[in-house]
């Protein structure tokens, strides 16, 4: 199969392109715009071949789709604080971006996924959500990400296109960007810099492994029905506080540096997720989070070459501005 994917330059993506390329023998194309968040070195061991342009140009997206049996959705601006701070590209890239693929899309009849998450749903305090809970977006990220499902079921509604949605839950792993709270725990904690916590540490996410998300796709790509959504969740659920203790005694931090600052404006207390409807198709969560983390660690020790470079860039700017001080 030809697949066009998009952003796979990114975390999940660029996982998702090597799993393809060595497990399916896929030919994969990456259209990718590069942002901060997107990386060449991610992909430096997937085949693939890449295209530099944004989802939201029509010409990229041509040139791109060009041949595709179809084509998956990861890119997106995809981190909650900025998109508090700086809401703006969240909208360009969620909203118009995904027109212009599904566009592209229902004018060549390429079959689509699309990657979305399990924040449309907003905060749950008991139980779980399924794919027919109600959409309650609370941040410009989980908004955005909200209008681009809507907008995807639109096209499958309206004109036919064979679209499906996967929504997963907090994913972590090699080649996480060091702005979400694993990475950034980790690679504070090797460093002896403080482990900022938001609030009181007791907001609970559901950790998915991003193998497993990225096997998740693979089964919505070959199984998903047409308008269906699917839930990933993970199979552990765990409060922060707890996270970071745990990373503390993986890379035998001090104890000390755990430190709780300013909470997240908005922030969601709990994310759970029902994943019975893919189950049914075959798929489950392999890697629980003790052994995940496990592995996130190790990686993050022997991937110097992969962070040194992001943490002398962007990244020192972004993280005086987000956390009020400097990095070690
Ligand atoms: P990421 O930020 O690591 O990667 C995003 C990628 O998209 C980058 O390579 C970036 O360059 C690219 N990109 C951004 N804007 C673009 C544009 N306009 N045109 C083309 N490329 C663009 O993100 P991630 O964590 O890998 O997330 C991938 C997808 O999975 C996103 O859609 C996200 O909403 C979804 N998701 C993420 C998680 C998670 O826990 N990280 C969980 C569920 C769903
Ligand atoms: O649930 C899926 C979502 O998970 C994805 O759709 C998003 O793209 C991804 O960024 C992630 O969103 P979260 O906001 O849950 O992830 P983040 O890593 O930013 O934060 C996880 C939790 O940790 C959250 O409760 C906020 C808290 N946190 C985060 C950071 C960066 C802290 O306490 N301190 C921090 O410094």
């Amino acid at each position: 199969m030809r697949l066009l994917v998009a952003g796979g330059a990114g975390f999940i993506g660029s996982n998702f392109v090597r799993l393809r390329a060595a497990e399916h023998g896929d030919e994969v194309v990456v259209l990718d715009k590069l942002t901060y968040a997107g990386r060449r070195e991610n992909l430096r061991d997937a085949a693939h071949t890449f295209f530099h342009g944004a989802i939201e140009d029509p010409a990229a997206v041509a040139e791109a789709i060009d041949g595709a049996d179809a084509v998956v959705n990861f890119a997106a601006e995809t981190h909650v604080d900025r998109s508090i701070a700086e809401p703006d590209a969240f909208v360009r890239t969620q909203m118009d971006g995904t027109y212009v693929l599904l566009e592209a899309a229902r004018e060549r009849g390429v079959r689509y996924v699309q990657v979305s998450t399990d924040e449309v749903y907003g905060s749950i305090a008991e139980g779980s959500f399924t794919e027919a809970s109600p959409l309650r977006p609370s941040s410009p990220y989980s908004a955005t990400k909200a209008g681009a499902d809507l907008l995807v079921g639109s096209y499958v509604h309206t004109y036919g296109l064979e679209a499906a949605i996967v929504r997963g839950a907090n994913n972590y792993g090699p080649f996480q960007y060091p702005e979400k709270l694993i990475p950034l725990m980790i690679l504070n904690a090797l460093h002896g810099d403080a482990l900022p916590v938001y609030g009181d540490g007791l907001q609970v996410r559901n950790w998915l492994y991003v193998e497993d998300f990225a096997r998740a796709i693979g089964v919505v790509l070959a199984d998903g029905a047409p308008g269906e959504t699917y839930n990933a969740g993970g199979p552990d659920e765990v409060a922060n506080l707890d996270v970071v203790r745990r990373i503390v005694a993986l890379t035998g931090a001090d104890p000390g540096l755990v430190e709780h600052v300013t909470d997240r404006p908005g922030h969601d207390r709990r994310y759970s997720l029902g994943s019975d409807k893919l189950r049914a198709l075959g798929w489950d969560a392999r890697v629980g989070f003790a052994d995940g983390l496990e592995r996130t660690v190790a990686w993050y020790r022997d991937a110097a070459w992969w962070w040194e470079p992001i943490r002398s860039g962007e990244y020192r700017a972004y993280y005086e501005r987000q956390y009020g001080r400097t990095l070690g």
